[in-house]
């Protein structure tokens, strides 16, 4: 007979604790592929701009794991019916290697790549992995079981919705994460009054009247943090940077060129065949060390850009009310005179975002329904003034980003 688990706890700056009482999560957060994210930073370029914004993916992962754990733990004393003691374990399990499949930089990776976080962590569940063997060892159907919660295709759209939705573990996570660790007071809400008032309700996760407040002030939160964090101009001309860093290096490599040092993560990247093993091999630190070497290089300008980059000499930015083609063109044969290529160094950056959307959007987010005593369910933004105000997509005023002259 095997000694019952015993159950161990993490220490957190945002939840105190992160209590672990199933050998299975354990397990996963042991594995490779979860220490990696320990690794790499979940603001990506934030902490140029933030410079508390140290903290890892691993860390967030823990954290939306600990929401998650402390929901689906009140869901079982109010079960309605629509939700199993099954649907803890898949839920927790799910809430904690949602985002394994991040890149270290991803939103550049992603763009200059096209390798898809959410397409990666699906195959670091299902493929060749530490993570794939531990589910596996519990139940051959659980890796796909796992998956199919990231990719919304569970027979239970409840469960996804936990993960993934507008309101979900990972933002209600990310958001009191980020602003702790950068130091605003912009993403604070109260996490506790929103655990005693979200309710599966019908196959869906709905918020109890009387927590109709809390839950405005998590949007508020939300709309907050991404015009005064996530859109800052500053981490944003880092973005640029580094995404500029990446498509010279990857037009180089078309070009057979030879460099003094490029690490195998970079490339598997580089020439398309990114295995699972060659993704376990690409984070932060292994960027960051070939960004200093590539100082050296004899292309001016990915040496150019990664010095910028390293040494946070970033490129300025200006505003425009409109899109004015004049002056970008203007801006670009400035910069061409200089000696620049202006399609590394200008940028033309549209923040965009929706806080909440009322009706189903693209990615198929169900909206947020306030449950009232009577037991029906009313729209959020039928029920706030405020939430009405901000939901529907927000564009911020343009910037045009271009090298110091
Ligand atoms: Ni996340």
């Amino acid at each position: 007979m095997s000694k019952p688990f015993e159950e161990r706890v993490f220490r957190d700056p945002v939840h105190k604790y992160v209590t672990v009482q199933h050998p299975l999560i354990w397990k996963l957060i042991g594995t490779r592929e979860m220490q990696r994210l320990r690794r790499i930073r979940q603001l990506g370029t934030g902490y140029v701009t933030f410079h508390g914004a140290e903290h890892s993916r691993f860390a967030h992962a823990l954290g939306t794991y600990e929401i998650t754990r402390q929901l689906v733990s009140r869901f079982g004393r109010e079960d309605d019916g629509h939700w199993s003691r099954e649907d803890d374990l898949i839920s927790m399990c799910a809430a904690l290697l949602h985002d394994v499949g991040h890149a270290p930089f991803s939103h550049s990776i992603e763009s200059v790549f096209g390798e898809q976080h959410e397409h990666r962590s699906v195959r670091m569940i299902t493929e060749y992995s530490e993570i794939e063997r531990v589910l596996h060892d519990v139940d051959p159907a659980l890796p796909s079981l796992v998956a199919r919660v990231l990719q919304k295709t569970h027979p239970k759209r409840i469960v996804s919705s936990l993960i993934s939705s507008q309101l979900d573990a990972d933002r209600m996570d990310y958001l009191l994460r980020d602003a702790y660790m950068t130091g605003v007071s912009y993403g604070a809400f109260d996490l506790e009054r929103m655990l005693r008032v979200i309710r599966p309700f019908e196959g869906r996760i709905v918020v109890t009247h009387s927590g109709k407040h809390a839950a405005e002030h998590y949007l508020l939160a939300r709309y907050q943090m991404h015009w005064q964090v996530y859109f800052h101009p500053v981490t944003r001309s880092a973005e640029f940077v580094l995404r500029s860093i990446f498509l010279r290096a990857q037009h180089l490599w078309q070009q057979s060129y030879r460099f003094a040092h490029v690490p195998k993560g970079l490339h598997a990247l580089f020439s398309g065949s990114m295995d699972n093993e060659s993704f376990f091999r690409l984070d932060d630190a292994i960027v960051q060390a070939a960004f200093d070497a590539w100082r050296d290089e004899r292309d001016p300008v990915l040496a150019d850009l990664c010095r910028r980059f390293l040494d946070r000499h970033l490129l300025d930015y200006e505003w425009m009310q409109a899109y004015d083609e004049q002056h970008v063109q203007w801006r670009r044969d400035q910069v061409a005179k200089a000696g620049y290529d202006p399609s590394y160094y200008v940028h033309i950056d549209a923040p965009m975002d929706w806080s909440y959307a009322m009706n189903d959007d693209a990615r198929g987010d169900s909206p947020l329904y306030v449950w009232t005593p009577e037991g029906a369910l009313h729209e959020m933004s039928t029920q706030s003034a405020i939430v009405r105000a901000i939901q529907g997509e927000q564009r911020g005023a343009l910037r045009l980003y271009a090298p110091r002259l």
